[in-house]
């Protein structure tokens, strides 16, 4: 049975810029999201690309990592790599809050067009990528590949900036 998540006072979090310090802590959240998921240097790698903007969300208080976004700026365009929020935390508007920061960025930068994939059976991200506006823009077939030789479609959604 699920149960309601517990509120969490929007001052307890902070939304700091990602940096290698924190790589194996991100690489381990990766890891508890995502399969296949990413490494300490994949993650390093991403953070330290020119293009980077990355975002940690921080509890103050316990100390901990809730959540990651890893996305790249370049010229006029932002696409969204990776986002996951720990599954004791998901639910209290951190992947929101996260999302919204990189297309803050993204504005600030000019940029035009955000867009990102997601696997179409991915019922949360996709809600969550609808109410902030983004639409579908195109599909990769088979993109997910599963360690049993199953594969889901993406679908690349859009935000026009
Ligand atoms: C997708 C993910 C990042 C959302 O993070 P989150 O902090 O739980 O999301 P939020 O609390 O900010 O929710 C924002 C909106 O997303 C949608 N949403 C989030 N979780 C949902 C769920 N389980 N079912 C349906 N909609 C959901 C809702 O529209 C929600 O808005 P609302 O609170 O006004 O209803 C999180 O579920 C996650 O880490 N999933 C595993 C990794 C993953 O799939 N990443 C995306 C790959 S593209």
């Amino acid at each position: 049975m699920s149960q309601a998540a517990i509120p969490l006072d929007p001052r307890n979090l902070s939304l700091l810029w990602a940096t290698t310090e924190r790589a194996e802590e991100i690489a381990a959240l990766h890891a508890r999201l995502f399969n296949p998921s990413w490494d300490v240097a994949s993650i390093v790698n991403s953070i330290e690309h020119p293009a980077s903007a990355s975002f940690i969300a921080q509890i103050r208080e316990p100390a901990m990592l809730a959540g990651f976004i890893i996305g790249h700026i370049a010229a006029d365009e932002a696409e969204i790599l990776s986002i996951g929020v720990a599954p004791e935390w998901q639910k209290r508007g951190i992947g929101r809050r996260m999302a919204e920061g990189l297309v803050r960025a993204a504005r600030r930068a000019e940029v035009k067009r955000v867009f990102l994939e997601v696997a179409i059976d991915n019922m949360a991200a996709g809600a969550l990528y609808t109410s902030l506006g983004f639409t579908p823009a195109g599909g990769r077939k088979g993109y997910y590949k599963h360690a049993d030789g199953t594969a889901t479609d993406a679908v690349i959604l859009a935000l026009d900036l």
